[in-house]
């Protein structure tokens, strides 16, 4: 297959968590069409594939074996008028702050989620009231088939962190329909973000953001607190003091660690408040 691959990647150096075991075929296309050769070649062999951004909504919890894909495309961001589009491998942060400093807003929530642009869209990702589906106007896709689609969104694709872009669908670019803001205000925005996180998220330590999803009308950050579980933990797995829906790496947490504390914390959550609490990041074993 002539697309640029690795064998044998540690996990913890693809991942934010910094845990799970060896990524044995890494696929790393370029080009859209290197990506559509990977997806077509694995339709035609029957093998199933797997999809990775920057890796900070992720939890592996062993070795993986099925064929990995992680773009690598040409960080090209091009200006249409109000419009920005960019590769789905681009940093999502980067991106954040590329707008910033062409003026342009609509982007300010973005600038502290990690990972890449294509894992944004494919979970939706939102921070302060406003997500992904709020500025997307196009986005360009692989389907599980190997066939290129663009398109603008339309209802029921997007929901709370989550979009129908699973099971073997690449985002391969996404356009934010953005508005002319002045720079100044936009970053004291950003900053004003900024400031929360730093005092409510444990940002210092390795993480992958908010482990499970909030129950509607509830705050798993909460109810994960008042089950008394923050400082729990299960080797170098944690329950972050500073905010409960996080779970930080002390250094030389293991896959099997992150596991365990997960299944606890899904336990007590749903001994002592009855609500089954479903994970935000994605599991691979
Ligand atoms: N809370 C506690 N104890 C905690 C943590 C939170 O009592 O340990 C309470 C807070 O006091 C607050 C409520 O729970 O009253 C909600 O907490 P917070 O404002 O931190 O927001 P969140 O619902 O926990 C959501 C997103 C975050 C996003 C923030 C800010 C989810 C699962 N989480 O967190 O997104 O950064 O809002 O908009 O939707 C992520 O998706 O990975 C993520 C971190």
């Amino acid at each position: 297959l002539k697309v640029p691959h690795r064998r044998d990647v540690s996990f913890a150096r693809l991942t934010t968590l910094g845990v799970g075991g060896l990524c044995r075929w890494l696929f790393e296309p370029t080009t859209e069409t290197e990506a559509q050769t990977f997806v077509r070649a694995c339709v035609r062999e029957g093998l199933p594939w797997r999809v990775l951004g920057g890796g900070s909504n992720l939890v592996v919890l062993g070795d993986i074996d099925t064929p990995v894909l992680r773009l690598a495309l040409p960080k090209t961001v091009s200006r249409e008028g109000h419009q920005l589009t960019a590769p789905a491998s681009h940093g999502h942060i980067a991106l954040a702050e590329a707008a910033a400093a062409a003026g342009l807003s609509g982007l300010e929530f973005a600038s502290g989620i990690p990972g890449s642009l294509g894992g944004a869209i494919r979970m939706n990702a939102g921070a302060y009231g406003r997500e992904w589906v709020d500025v997307l106007t196009r986005y360009r896709f692989l389907t599980p088939e190997g066939d290129l689609v663009e398109k603008a969104p339309e209802p029921g694709e997007f929901k709370y962190r989550w979009s129908f872009l699973t099971g073997g669908h690449v985002v391969l670019s996404a356009t934010a329909q953005l508005a002319a803001g002045d720079p100044t205000t936009i970053r004291a925005q950003v900053a004003d973000y900024r400031a929360k996180r730093g005092t409510s998220q444990p940002l210092s330590k390795r993480n992958a953001g908010c482990i499970f999803k909030n129950p509607p009308g509830q705050s798993a950050g909460r109810l994960i607190d008042q089950a008394g579980l923050k400082g729990l933990r299960v080797g170098d797995a944690e329950v972050s003091p500073e905010h409960a829906n996080f779970l930080v790496n002390h250094g030389h947490a293991t896959a099997a660690e992150f596991a365990e504390l997960m299944d606890r914390v899904q336990a007590v959550v749903r001994e002592r408040s009855g609500v089954a609490l479903e994970p935000e990041v994605e599991i691979w074993r």
